[in-house]
């Protein structure tokens, strides 16, 4: 007999590890995740998985089939289950009123009223997805309708990396639930407590009002994406004025009220949160007609999307100002390490941009081809998807780092530089590479915000 019954709706990247990391530090709880996709939940079954995350396997196999089990059997699973969360996608709308901008709500919508329909007992619903703020008034609307089941919806936001998830998961730096400071509400919000605190340090959860649990969020994602438009906006200014951004970065992070991280100049910040999230905030500065907050929010988005251009053209003038049939490498398609996944990759953009000017492009990458070639399919031009690096890179023109794998750093690149087409570029977009080393074996090396090295008088 378990102690609780715990279930999630949603098996993608944040329901898939976020319930194996309870399934794990909680023997006693029976955990169930459903998802609307047959073939995603057939993957979770399998030795397969459908996500990559470092150190998620072990614990998949660990505590699959003795308390955590993948279905499809939504309906039945709502019936049998007390405690929901619900972790479906919140993309960006892509038609209608605010296109491009709002939160597509219509997954977490219809999640709602299978809730209701199917439920025969009290509930507490969690949502984990990333909402718009007061979203739980309306999941409130939907659920209270024509029912005298009452249903508790609480805010429990994620916070964990990809790549890192499972080390977030473990050791989260908080923990944050909010609530409605009702009887019921709190009474919720304690149980969630107690499920958390069976590996979390209850001084980590901390606990709030719905509103700003949803709203801290996205604000938490805001932030991120901000320093890293923050220091890429600089990076270009040191471009044209010989100074190096990696020094400024550490000149400046040193300051205690700054701090070092996430001060690491590159192609541009993707994944499927950062553009989404704050384009979702900047929807709602403007629907309260907070056009200047919503003016500040958007021009990070506006730096990063110049910052994917500003790359391009680099590799463009630098090679003489034609692409056309040359052959350029990007290392890594992932929109970073440790991840297959490519969702909003700069490598996306990049790709699609050299296509056009009618370059080849090989593509490499540890985790991400089969992501990559789904990305890729239907484009126009010649792309080649190479699992081994040194074949990849072999007859190039150009080598660009996209993705910061640790295996890039270590290559052997003389070996790299004798295959290639002389003269050799590399851009590197994440700044890993060692450019006085790659220098003087003979390459052209372009890093974002450093002074570029070329062997041209
Ligand atoms: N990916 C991240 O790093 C991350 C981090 C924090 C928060 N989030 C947020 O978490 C939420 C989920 O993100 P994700 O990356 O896991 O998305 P995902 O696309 O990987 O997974 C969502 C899953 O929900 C399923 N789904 C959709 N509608 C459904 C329904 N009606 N019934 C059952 N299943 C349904 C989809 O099939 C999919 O498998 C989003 O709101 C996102 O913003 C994501």
């Amino acid at each position: 007999m378990f102690a609780k019954k715990i279930l999630c709706i949603g098996a993608g990247y944040v329901g898939g590890p976020t319930m194996a990391m309870i399934a794990m530090r909680c023997p006693h709880y029976k955990i169930t995740v459903v998802d609307i996709n047959d073939e995603k939940i057939a993957r979770w079954n399998s030795n397969e998985l459908p996500i990559y995350e470092p150190g998620l396997d072990e614990i998949v196999r660990e505590v699959r089939g003795r308390n955590l089990f993948f279905s499809t059997d939504i309906e039945g699973e709502i019936r049998a289950n007390d405690i929901i969360f619900v972790s479906v996608n919140t993309p960006t709308k892509t038609y209608g009123a605010g296109a491009g901008m709002a939160a597509d709500l219509q997954y977490w919508e219809k999640t709602a009223r299978q809730i209701r329909r199917c439920a025969q007992s009290n509930k507490v619903i969690i949502e984990k997805s990333t909402l718009p703020v007061r979203t739980a008034l309306a999941m409130e609307r939907i659920l209270g309708a024509e029912n005298n089941i009452h249903f508790e919806v609480l805010s429990n936001p994620e916070f964990l990396a990809e790549g890192s998830a499972i080390e977030d998961l473990q050791n989260p730096d908080r923990v944050l639930i909010g609530s409605r400071d009702t009887p019921t509400g709190v009474a919720a919000r304690n149980e969630l407590v107690d499920i958390f605190a069976n590996w979390v340090p209850r001084e980590r959860i901390i606990t709030s009002n719905i509103w700003s649990s949803e709203l801290s969020k996205l604000v938490a994602n805001a932030f991120l994406a901000q320093r890293i438009s923050s220091i890429n906006a600089i990076a270009s200014l040191c471009e044209k004025t010989e100074a190096d951004v990696a020094e400024v970065a550490r000149a400046v992070g040193l300051d205690s009220r700054i701090g070092t991280k996430f001060l690491n100049a590159s192609v541009g910040f993707g994944g499927s949160c950062f553009k989404k999230d704050i384009m979702n905030l900047v929807y709602l500065c403007r629907s309260y007609g907070l056009n200047e907050a919503a003016d500040y929010w958007e021009g990070v988005i506006k730096i990063n999307e110049c910052q994917k251009e500003r790359f391009v053209l680099t590799m463009l003038r630098a090679m003489f100002n034609t692409l056309a049939d040359k052959r350029i490498c990007l290392f890594g398609f992932a929109f970073k390490a440790n991840t297959g996944d490519t969702r909003e990759s700069p490598a996306i953009y990049i790709a699609r941009k050299l296509l056009e000017e009618q370059a080849v492009v090989v593509i490499t990458d540890p985790k991400a081809l089969e992501n990559a070639r789904r990305d890729l399919a239907g484009m126009k031009g010649e792309i080649l998807f190479i699992d081994d690096p040194y074949e990849a890179a072999a007859a190039s023109d150009a080598l660009a780092v996209m993705t910061e794998w640790d295996l890039y750093k270590d290559l052997d690149f003389e070996r790299i530089f004798d295959s290639m087409t002389k003269p050799a570029f590399i851009f590197d977009g994440r700044n890993i590479l060692d450019r006085k080393k790659l220098f003087d074996m003979g390459f052209n090396i372009y890093a974002v915000g450093k002074p570029p090295m070329t062997h041209f008088a």
